[in-house]
């Protein structure tokens, strides 16, 4: 090899000058305008200084921009001095970013995973577990203040936590992306955020997202077909349930895609008779064993929900109550240990997969199972008006939007008690606060940490009724 000579190295010098430009004009005392990503670019100048004072009901922190205009803040923690930039208005409300933390919040702590700001599902997760106890404190304050009409809460409100808040889910919903990878949706937008490990899902489903996230591209391209994933952990057989749910207009085989999961996952698809048919197994208190199909609705914290079922049963138990109407059942999650108790009841859920298994394991367990009904939840309470029948407990579980509807013809079934849980405390508040304007009184409000990590939770409340105070 020849040695370098000088006409060498000025050609590598000017090489070098030529691939690095902002470096060359830097060096040579020139202005250099460093390009923001579209998303950092601030309607105005300087960032603004925010103090903020709590976290509101969707789990971003709140504050007021110094002309006093209400913040919406992203990850910011009560307490914390930061400045905030990006501020954007949606429908009149502002939102802004955080550019840097001044001062941290008592609560504030290092969020432990990584991906935690771009999947947005953990948004709580800068926050110690105390930090998020308070927070949702705050946030059924909130609702009881704003849409329960001022009604105060209860001196005595319980909040159950088991654990550190991790590794508790036993259900994923995933999203495909156009590459075959799944993810978690990142939030207010369809992009999906590459998940290898999730560190509130059970170990079972992130030995699952570990295999997917090393897949062949042939494998990548079995799952384009798909637009969503389930991913669904049981102690007991099957252990891991895949549930597939296609794109439109694509028909999947489930056989295809057993080995994109770990030994011994059940594979279905979304509609298909094993949906309906594959069920999974989870203990609950007093010995019942709750049977839950692939298409059908679990709660999501196998541990607090055997507290939440538990606590049901007692207070039920304590109030020698003796019939019941559970009427947003699912596979009988609450149904299943109040006839173990000795309680008879109606059973209803709008989805029948649900409603079958629930009377397969009351009848194998030699419980009554004739009380078992698919059907809208208000039309089915409202032929139990019509047909004069009575019930000591009333118990709904709705979804999001809650009960509103089908209160007034809970009351006509006058009950001595109306059990909510909910996982909305908007709709919760409301639906409380029409029971108390009917007279009733609340015995009871317990928090269940069901959702760690996240501002979600799961509340219930025991309201009272007088007797007579159906309409
Ligand atoms: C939050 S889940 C609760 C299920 C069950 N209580 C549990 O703990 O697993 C709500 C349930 O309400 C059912 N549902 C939704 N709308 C309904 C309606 N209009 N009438 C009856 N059931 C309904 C859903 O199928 C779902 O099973």
């Amino acid at each position: 090899m020849r040695p370098r000579g000088q006409a060498d190295n000025l050609l590598l010098f000017l090489a070098f000058f030529w691939r690095n430009p902002t470096w060359t004009r830097l060096r040579l005392g020139f202005p250099v305008h460093l390009k923001q990503p579209k998303h950092m670019l601030d309607d105005r100048p300087q960032p603004e200084v925010v103090y903020v004072e709590r976290i509101a009901p969707g789990g971003d922190g709140l504050g007021r921009l110094p002309q006093g205009e209400l913040v919406f803040i992203k990850a910011a923690a009560p307490g914390d001095q930061i400045e905030v930039g990006n501020v954007t208005r949606r429908k009149g409300i502002a939102h802004g970013e955080i550019r840097s933390v001044l001062q941290s919040g008592p609560e504030r702590i290092e969020p432990i995973c990584p991906i935690t700001s771009s999947c947005g599902g953990c948004n709580l997760m800068h926050l110690s577990l105390e930090g998020q106890r308070q927070a949702k404190f705050e946030i059924l304050d909130d609702a009881f203040r704003r849409v329960g009409g001022g009604l105060p809460l209860p001196e005595k409100i319980e909040f159950v936590r088991l654990g550190d808040g991790l590794a508790y889910r036993s259900r994923l919903r995933l999203h495909v992306d156009r590459n075959g990878r799944v993810g978690f949706l990142s939030p207010r937008s369809k992009q999906v955020v590459p998940v290898e490990r999730c560190l509130v899902a059970e170990p079972l489903l992130n030995t699952a997202l570990a295999g997917l996230a090393v897949l062949s591209d042939e494998a990548r391209r079995l799952l384009q077909l798909c637009d969503q994933l389930e991913l669904r952990a049981s102690e007991l057989e099957p252990r891991l349930i895949a549930r597939l749910i296609p794109k439109p207009k694509v028909s999947l085989q489930a056989r295809h895609f057993v080995s994109l999961f770990p030994p011994d996952t059940r594979v279905v698809v979304e509609g298909s008779v094993d949906d309906a048919q594959v069920l999974q197994h989870y203990h609950l208190p007093d010995d019942v064993l709750l049977s839950v199909p692939a298409c059908a609705f679990t709660q999501i914290n196998q541990g607090i929900n055997v507290s939440l079922v538990r606590d049901l049963v007692k207070a039920v138990k304590l109030r020698s109550l003796h019939s019941f109407v559970d009427a947003y059942a699912g596979s009988g999650n609450f149904t299943l240990p109040l006839l173990a108790a000795d309680l008879v009841g109606e059973s209803i859920d709008c989805a029948a997969a649900g409603i079958l298994a629930a009377r397969s394991v009351a009848r194998d367990r030699g419980l009554p199972f004739d009380g078992f009904q698919v059907g809208d939840a208000k039309v089915l309470l409202e032929s139990f008006v019509r047909a004069r029948r009575r019930f000591d407990l009333v118990l709904l579980d709705p979804p999001r939007h809650g009960a509103k509807d089908v209160l007034p013809v809970a009351l006509r079934l006058q009950p001595q008690c109306i059990a909510i849980v909910a996982c909305d405390p908007v709709s919760l508040a409301r639906d409380v606060a029409s029971l108390v304007a009917a007279g009733g009184t609340i015995e009871q409000l317990t928090v269940y940490d069901m959702f760690p990590q996240t501002h979600h939770m799961e509340v219930l409340a025991i309201v009272e009724m007088p007797v007579g105070s159906a309409p």
